[in-house]
């Protein structure tokens, strides 16, 4: 994975001119025009730090090395002073990338916390189900957190998060991505400003692409819900998250069809096996070969721990797929990850939205469709068109990013921000409003699973924060 940090402030404002009809519009204008004064790739809070914010990774895998790359390209923000991770290889590359002492090198999240408070905050990105523990833990020995999405896999432990961070008043940030990204934050900006007027409904898509599917979410780390969290909050939560901070209203109700169609053994192939590596006889043809994914195409390798001398890839691929999940058939898995659902929501103010999260893409990239009173906007995650119905004129914004729009690393910076000042209004996914989108995506899967239309229930206490 890159550490680059691709959006740099010269690169990232590449304005279009659109024509639409007799009209062209500058982006800048329109800015002007709706009174907003800073871009989005600036946050106006942000000020200089007294010094580094220190953190303990919890979990050294793929979104902790995102996180911990932040610290190397940006050391007098952040420095990663301690470690748990149980895999010995990625420890031990880990704590050499970061130059970690050998006494803050541990092998499992407990041991962390046996020893006196030796940074500000953790980082917490270990597997869904090892979430909640580590946080109230940590919480309880005064810790700033940086949480990875979801919070916890059910309801009741997002709420013992929520009530035990009131409690001790520390920052707790979720990384909610989206947030960040400079095309959902210039949106964000747009909608603020009435640039189409009063938000009516929205619909929304999430396509996850075929491939990522079978990788994530029917071979991979999260293709049981039960060991780890329903894919609608797995994967969606970063959907429910980000239409209802744009919608800006409460959820009122919601309603969720959905299921596995597709990545089950009905479907099996005739000739095919248990593990593609197993003289599979449509193995050339099947969309979903691992051999084809992981071993001619090298792709998604940052899941298999390869030794450093790439002479060596070729055999540790292979003796991978014939131990691991990873090469064993897709029709032939425990999984239980539905490849498609919807979602209806009802916000106060009776505004509507629609979501549909769909394995069978071959694009990635969420669509984004809002439509206002005054105009509208589409987009796809790189470039929206916002078109105002009053003068006609269509305005198009575009950037190219990675690793989630570019909000990876934006978030690290208000989190750091937050953390260094003790200024938790830094951040724009705190523990409250994100602790409502997870509540949205548990009453989807109540919905989906009991063919209900689902309240979304916040307490008195937890409705005062959002
Ligand atoms: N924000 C996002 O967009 C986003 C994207 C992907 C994953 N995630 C979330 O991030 C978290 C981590 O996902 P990942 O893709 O990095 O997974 P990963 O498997 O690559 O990393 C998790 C790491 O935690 C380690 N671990 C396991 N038990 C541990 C323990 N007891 N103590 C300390 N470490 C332990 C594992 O060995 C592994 O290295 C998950 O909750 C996942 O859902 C978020």
């Amino acid at each position: 994975m890159s550490l680059r940090y691709l959006i740099s402030k010269r690169n990232a404002l590449r304005f279009l001119r659109l024509a639409t009809g007799s009209f062209l519009f500058d982006w800048k204008e329109v800015a002007a025009m709706f009174g907003i004064k800073h871009d989005v790739y600036e946050n106006p809070l942000h000020r200089p730090l007294e010094k580094p914010v220190t953190a303990i990774i919890l979990g050294a895998g793929n979104r902790g090395n995102v996180y911990g790359g932040y610290s190397i390209l940006h050391p007098d923000e952040l420095q990663i002073v301690g470690v748990a991770e149980p895999n010995a290889l990625r420890n031990e590359r880990f704590s050499s990338m970061h130059n970690i002492e050998e006494s803050k090198r541990f092998t499992s999240w407990e041991k962390v916390f046996e020893v006196d408070k030796f940074a500000d905050a953790v980082i917490i990105s270990t597997p869904d189900n090892l979430h909640t523990e580590p946080c109230l833990r940590a919480l309880e020995l005064g810790y700033d957190i940086l949480l990875e999405k979801p919070i916890a896999p059910t309801e009741e432990e997002c709420r013992a998060i929520l009530a035990k961070a009131h409690e001790t008043n520390n920052i707790v940030g979720v990384c909610h991505v989206l947030r960040y990204a400079p095309y959902f934050r210039q949106i964000k900006e747009l909608l603020n400003a009435n640039a189409i007027g009063k938000v009516i409904s929205v619909q929304h898509m999430e396509p996850i692409e075929h491939i990522h599917m079978s990788h994530s979410y029917v071979r991979g780390n999260w293709h049981n819900s039960k060991k780890t969290a329903p894919i609608i909050l797995a994967k969606s939560c970063h959907d429910t998250d980000i239409i209802r901070w744009l919608i800006d209203q409460q959820t009122e109700q919601i309603q969720c069809f959905g299921n596995l169609s597709w990545f089950n053994s009905k479907n099996a192939p005739e000739g095919s096996t248990h593990r593609c590596t197993d003289g599979c006889k449509i193995e050339h043809e099947c969309p979903y070969s691992a051999l084809q994914i992981y071993h001619r195409d090298k792709k998604r390798l940052y899941v298999f721990d390869l030794p450093e001398d790439k002479d060596e890839w070729e055999d540790a691929i292979l003796q991978q797929l014939k131990t691991t999940d990873y090469g064993r058939c897709v029709y032939r898995m425990d999984n239980d990850q539905p490849d498609h659902l919807t979602i209806n929501m009802r916000f106060k103010q009776n505004i509507t939205a629609a979501f549909s999260m769909e394995a069978f893409t071959s694009y990635e990239g969420r669509r984004t469709r809002i439509m206002g009173s005054m105009g509208d906007l589409v987009g796809d995650m790189e470039t929206f068109a916002m078109t105002n119905f009053q003068t006609g004129k269509k305005t198009m914004w575009s950037l190219k990013t990675d690793s989630h729009g570019g909000g990876d690393h934006r978030l690290m910076k208000d989190w750091v921000q937050a953390v260094g000042h003790q200024d938790p209004s830094m951040l724009s996914s705190g523990l409250d409003v994100s602790v409502e989108s997870h509540l949205m995506a548990f009453a989807a899967e109540r919905s989906r699973l009991n063919n209900t239309i689902e309240p979304v229930t916040l307490m008195k206490k937890e409705l005062a924060m959002v």
